[in-house]
């Protein structure tokens, strides 16, 4: 729990991998895929309803594509964790849906107020994925799952300089 906080806390994309004393590659991989799943199907969940009461068409075309990346990212990621032998999957706390889900599908908040919530989450965009990308780096043997993470943060990394860019847009007026 002290590390997931101190994650929420330093803004990191994972909290680490707990479980085994000495967890094999597989294992830190199953663990990282589970909760990182997890983030993104959520992510696909709680944009849908953004794109339905956003008044802007510009922003509306952006988070259709970035609603689909996370969608596939989820999907995909699915996959592999069957591949590699799991049968259930880790979900989002109720308590951040009830909280999140709302907010996002708000026609009151602005897309501003929105895509602020998002964009300082990255304050520091490379500290944030930096568990994606340590893990990234020590696989060896599983190169599958390897390049599929290294596929989807290069995804990642649109999505967020998207966000900056229609951030600056809504915060100039201009979208
Ligand atoms: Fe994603």
């Amino acid at each position: 729990m002290a590390a997931e906080n101190q994650a929420v806390r330093r803004r990191q994309v994972y909290a680490g991998y707990q479980g085994k004393e000495n967890p094999t590659e597989k294992d830190r991989i199953v663990h990282f895929m589970q909760m990182y799943r997890s983030t993104e199907h959520f992510n696909a969940t709680f944009i849908l309803p953004w794109i339905e009461v956003s008044p802007s068409e510009a922003v509306r075309g952006g988070l259709r594509i970035v609603q689909a990346r996370e969608g596939v990212h989820a999907r995909m990621m699915r996959e592999r964790l069957r591949e590699l032998g799991e049968t259930t999957f880790v979900d989002v706390s109720e308590e951040r849906k009830a909280t999140q889900i709302p907010f996002f599908a708000s026609p009151v908040r602005s897309d501003l107020e929105k895509m602020d919530m998002l964009v300082h989450i990255f304050d520091d965009l490379d500290d944030f994925f930096e568990p994606l990308t340590t893990l990234i780096d020590t696989i060896k043997e599983d190169l599958q799952t390897r390049e599929m993470l290294r596929t989807i943060l290069e995804d990642e990394y649109a999505t967020v300089k998207w966000f900056l860019f229609i951030h600056k847009e809504l915060s100039s007026g201009s979208v």
